[in-house]
């Protein structure tokens, strides 16, 4: 979503001449879009911003811009603590970026026309902004806000002028993706009109959340092909007891029903854990490692809990470092090998692989398969599966 976000930022910049550089020493200005998920990533943010302190001096007309979620959460304090700072733009005012920038005067007036995004093989819709939950350990609502829903014939023109820009794959993004309703668009009916776009093949979207797992929704995947089978549903904890303290609002056993019925419709999960919440046993971990084991992601991604200021859970008494430590290297080596062990599953099927090179792809499932000869960029490859190496499939060359 930040990747999102950052591109949105770009667009408004590049409508006032600005031009993407890597090289530090030749920029200008500097954009810093921001997470605050968890207390290293803020920290991350910040160590950089203290570093450009050296690169305003060399030049004062230099310009810094400090977005994002880091930038909502800390606000004002930022220009106190960092006076060469120019520009603060927090996560909730991102669709007012433009005016911000006006605002500032250091920029010129944009450009009439908007500027058609970078052309690129997949690209990146926002569908809704912000979060209606409340978890107890989480920071997303107070900084990105109530759920706003974008309206569905905005989502479809942005979509639409993706696939005319050459894009082959359109990644629906919102907090709670899946919760996304307009009128009486639900999400399946979103999904299924994006993949009824010319020129869009394939549809993915990220981050759902495993409640607004409907039926309808079960009934969208058997039904449309273009669907992608890889869906990241994050689990956060493998103990009811735990998801309760969390306010995550369903059971581990609900959690799993939902995975399965997915995974029978032929959806490949990978998931988000967080380790060491506040009252989590031995037996809560231990839940959490045998769910990993029944639920058979494709991947887990896992995350030392980490308080975040003003959150519920922030008040609760913290687990010891030491243990958190030793949670997080348990459960980092219990999953370890589960892409292997997945993509060794995948031997002797066939996957529709969309070519991200000439030789080399992303499965529907999100597999990357390389193929024996070479194929135009972007096209539909059906792959037969002969062998895997680590996280690389191997299709069978046809005319052997
Ligand atoms: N501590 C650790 N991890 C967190 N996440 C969200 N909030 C926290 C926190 N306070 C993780 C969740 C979420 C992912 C984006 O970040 O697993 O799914
Ligand atoms: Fe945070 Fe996701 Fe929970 Fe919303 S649903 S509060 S973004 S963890």
């Amino acid at each position: 979503m930040n990747e999102a976000d950052s591109e949105e930022m770009f667009l408004h910049l590049s409508a006032r001449g600005a031009v993407r550089t890597d090289k530090l020493d030749e920029a200008d200005a500097v954009l810093i879009n921001t997470c605050t998920v968890r207390d290293h990533a803020e920290h991350r943010a910040l160590s950089f911003l203290g570093r450009l302190c050296k690169w305003k001096r060399q030049n004062p007309k230099r310009i810094i811009i400090f977005a994002g979620c880091a930038a909502e959460r800390l606000g004002n304090q930022l220009k106190k603590r960092y006076p060469y700072l120019n520009i603060v733009a927090g996560a909730k005012g991102i669709e007012h970026f433009s005016d911000t920038l006006n605002k500032s005067g250091l920029f010129t007036t944009a450009l009439a026309a908007p500027l058609a995004p970078a052309p690129t093989l997949s690209a990146y819709v926002t569908i809704m902004r912000g979060c209606n939950f409340n978890c107890t350990y989480c920071i997303v609502p107070s900084v990105r806000g109530p759920v706003k829903c974008l309206p569905h014939e905005e989502i479809l023109k942005e979509a639409a002028r993706h696939a005319q820009a050459g894009a082959k794959e359109i990644m629906l993004l919102g907090q709670t993706v899946n919760a996304y309703q307009d009128g009486n668009v639900t999400f399946s009916g979103l999904l299924n009109r994006v993949s009824e776009i010319p020129g869009v093949e394939r549809v993915r979207f990220t981050s759902p959340h495993p409640l607004y797992f409907t039926d309808e929704f079960l009934c969208t995947v058997r039904q449309n092909p273009k669907l992608a089978r890889h869906l990241h549903i994050p689990v956060q904890s493998g103990s009811t007891r735990v998801l309760t303290e969390m306010k995550r609002g369903y059971t581990r056993e609900l959690f799993l029903e939902k995975v399965r019925a997915l995974q029978d419709a032929g959806c490949h999960i990978t998931t988000d854990i967080i380790v060491g919440f506040p009252t989590e046993t031995e037996t809560d971990f231990e839940q959490t490692l045998t769910l990993v084991d029944e639920a058979k992601f494709l991947a887990a991604y896992c995350f030392k809990y980490s308080p975040r200021q003003g959150t519920p859970a922030a008040q609760m008494q913290l687990l010891s470092e030491n243990v958190l430590e030793k949670r997080l290297a348990i459960l980092l080596n219990k999953v370890r090998g589960l892409a292997d062990q997945a993509y060794q599953r995948q031997i002797g099927t066939i996957q529709e692989v969309l070519m991200e090179t000439e030789n080399k792809g992303r499965a529907s499932g999100s597999f990357w398969v390389q193929t024996p000869v070479n194929y135009p960029v972007g096209s539909l490859v059906r792959c037969p599966i002969e062998h895997a190496e680590g996280t690389l499939l191997f299709a069978r060359n046809e005319h052997d």
